[in-house]
Formats: C-alpha cells, sequence, structure tokens
C-alpha cells in the first residue's frame, strides 16, 4: 500500500482550516508542505508563519519540500515544528553530507530531492545515509503541471540502487500524480504519491486519497 502524502499548495488557502480537518479525517499518510523562495525556482509559496498555524492543527506527520537555496539554514526552525521529514534539492546543496548529518541530529528524517534533469547516479555515495529521495516529475515550483514520462525509468534505476545497497530509503514522487501515473509508480517502485491538484481539486477529496492508497 502506498504511502499518500496530499500536497497543501493545492489547498484552497482561503479556507485552510477545512482543508487540515479534512486531511485529518481522511486516509492520508502525512501532509506535504511545499516551501519556494522565488530564487531556486521562480515562485513563492509560503513559509514558517503559514506552516506554524498549519501544524498546530494537522494530525498527520510533516512531509516538508524546501526549493530553496540553502535549506541547511532552516533546519533548526523545522525541528521546532516538529516536521517528520525535511527534504532539500541536490542541486540547493552545496555541502548534502553535512546537511544530511544535521537534519538527523535536529531529530527528523531526511530526504534528498532530485530535479527532473539530475540523475540518479549522484546518489551512489549518500543513499545509506538518507531516510527518503524524493524524484521530481515536474520542473519544481508549480502545480497542476503535466508528469515528465522519463521518471518511470529513472524510478526502477533508483530502486535498483536502494536494492543493491540495502538502503532503507523510501521513494517519494512528487508532480502529476494522478489516477493514469500513480499506478505506473507504485509499479516502478514508489513507496510514496505526493498529490496536490489531484486530491484538493476533487469533489470528493477523502475518497480520491483513499483510492490512491488502495492502488
Ligand atoms: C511542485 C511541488 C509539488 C506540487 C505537486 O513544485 O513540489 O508538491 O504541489 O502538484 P501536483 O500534484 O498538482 O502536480
Ligand atoms: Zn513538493
Amino acid at each position: 500500500m502506498a504511502i499518500v502524502s496530499p500536497s497543501l499548495l493545492a489547498a484552497d488557502f482561503l479556507h485552510l482550516d477545512r482543508e487540515i480537518e479534512m486531511i485529518n479525517r481522511s486516509e492520508a499518510d502525512w501532509l506535504h508542505l511545499d516551501v519556494m523562495d522565488g530564487s531556486f525556482v521562480p515562485n513563492i509559496s509560503f513559509g514558517f508563519p503559514v506552516m506554524e498555524a498549519v501544524a498546530s492543527a494537522c494530525k498527520k506527520p510533516l512531509d516538508v519540500h524546501y526549493m530553496i537555496v540553502g535549506p541547511e539554514r532552516y533546519i533548526q526552525q523545522t525541528a521546532r515544528l516538529g516536521a517528520m521529514m525535511m527534504n532539500v534539492h541536490y542541486e540547493a546543496c552545496t555541502h548534502l553530507h553535512r546537511t544530511i548529518q544535521e537534519i538527523h541530529d535536529a531529530g527528523m528524517k531526511a530526504g534528498v530531492t532530485l530535479n527532473p534533469a539530475t540523475p540518479v547516479c549522484l546518489l551512489e555515495d549518500i543513499i545509506d545515509d538518507v531516510d527518503m529521495v524524493l524524484l521530481m516529475s515536474v520542473n519544481p515550483g508549480f502545480g497542476g503541471q503535466k508528469f515528465i514520462d522519463t521518471i518511470l525509468k529513472k524510478t526502477r534505476q533508483l530502486r535498483q540502487m536502494i536494492d543493491v545497497h540495502g538502503s532503507k530509503a523510501l521513494i517519494e514522487i512528487d508532480g502529476g500524480v494522478q489516477q493514469q501515473t500513480a499506478p505506473l509508480l507504485v509499479q516502478a517502485g514508489a513507496d510514496v504519491l505526493v498529490a496536490g491538484s489531484y486530491v484538493f481539486r476533487s469533489s470528493r477529496p477523502e475518497d480520491t486519497i483513499q483510492e490512491l492508497k488502495r492502488l
């Protein structure tokens, strides 16, 4: 059964309380929070004031995805938020190994994220240290984009690397996850599905989450 992590980016920001209540009632395993700085990615989303409010109401573990330059500057603040997982981009971290250690020292699980054009083989020397690899199946920055098909091959490559290493890392896929793409991703070896618009724009979001879980 896939772990499902709905992305709050597609939620109705005017009624976040209702959206979080829906997540709490649903079978969602985690809640995915997309932080964007307008520099690493072209868009700006939300930051700590919003995440603190969400954390105070959300009963599901928080899966925070930083699309920002120098995410290591926010490790302590993210830990204070009570986040379960802190995902940082490979492309945004000069000293990735140190950053992963610091995330662990702060008491969180550590994830490394790859943009669509960044190959899986670059993770060879860090795969034993991370709890999750987040593969972007769209270019980060916006919800509702078209799924990039090459991610299926990449997911299989990563599955193989993880198995060869005996690593405990989970594979999470983010971007364009919906009815057609989700089963293919699970088949290719994905453990965690992030879904933004597919869940929050659904007329019955709780059923949509349940459907993703039952794949
Ligand atoms: C994109 C974000 C995603 C986004 C996914 O940069 O990282 O988490 O919310 O949105 P959908 O599921 O609509 O493609
Ligand atoms: Zn994300």
